[in-house]
């Protein structure tokens, strides 16, 4: 083999491996600056594309049962006034509002579309007047806007779509306005990796975040919650976990 040729060789060995090496430095950093083009569009684009049900997830009969069958156990009766946190078209709401006494069915969501399309082609008219839910469009969990307070909660994959700050701010605002007779439950999604995983920058509807169980309890903790795992609670298609919400006594 001539010298010409093996310096060629060790020249694109060396370009390979700078290659891997600037790849390794630089892709994450590519990766936070473009995750939002990889995601599934929001807002009314997204709901006109994805349809109201598409918008929530894969299912719709099967995790609305699942989410009203499982407050049920946890105490919900038709006296409870129910907040339902990140309410999107009401698949779980299409089962709570008939349930419940008129006017004890809080919805709040930040797509609006989502929530007329909800009214409109799941619960129906007759229910919108007879049940008289209270249905809020508000990104910032500004629940003050609702006429009463509630004493459960419940938030199905709406903390699997915010970042930190925002799921310390949904939790923060839910304590203020709620004081020491709520129980929320939420649902997560768990992070078995620990501090090497990256969640994206900021919240997206169509983004998937992760935290670890210490994580979701420090959430708690500062808005003045205790966390529990809720055990009972089988999600087969998206895998998240139940976490209860209980405000510490004397907030
Ligand atoms: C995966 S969907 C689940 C909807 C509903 N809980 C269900 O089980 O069908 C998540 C919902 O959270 C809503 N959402 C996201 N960020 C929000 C925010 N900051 N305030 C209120 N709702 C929000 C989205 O618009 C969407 O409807």
């Amino acid at each position: 083999m001539s010298i010409s040729r093996v310096a060629l060789d060790l020249e694109s060995l060396a370009n390979m491996y700078l290659l891997t090496k600037l790849k390794r430095a630089v892709g994450p950093l590519y990766r936070q600056l473009t995750w939002r083009r990889r995601c599934k569009p929001e807002g009314v684009e997204g709901v006109r594309k994805l349809g109201h049900r598409g918008y929530v997830g894969k299912q719709w009969d099967e995790p609305g049962v699942r989410q009203f069958e499982f407050m049920k156990r946890r105490g919900l009766t038709e006296d409870s006034v129910l907040l339902d946190l990140g309410c999107g078209s009401l698949r779980g709401g299409v089962h709570f509002i008939p349930f419940l006494k008129p006017g004890h069915y809080l919805g709040i969501d930040k797509e609006s579309s989502l929530i007329a399309a909800g009214t409109e082609k799941e619960l129906g008219h007759g229910q919108l007047i007879e049940r008289r839910p209270e249905l809020v469009v508000s990104d910032a969990f500004e629940f003050e806007r609702f006429s009463k307070v509630a004493d459960l909660a419940v938030s199905i994959s709406l903390f699997s779509h915010l970042n930190r700050r925002d799921a310390r701010c949904a939790l923060t605002r839910l304590a203020a306005w709620a004081g020491s007779g709520l129980r929320l439950y939420a649902t997560f999604f768990v992070a078995e990796d620990g501090p090497k995983r990256r969640n994206p920058p900021a919240s997206h509807a169509h983004a998937t975040f992760r935290y670890t169980e210490e994580e979701i309890r420090t959430f708690g903790a500062a808005a003045g919650f205790s966390v529990r795992h809720c055990e009972d609670w089988h999600d087969p298609l998206a895998n998240q976990k139940m976490f209860e919400f209980v405000l510490d006594r004397g907030r």
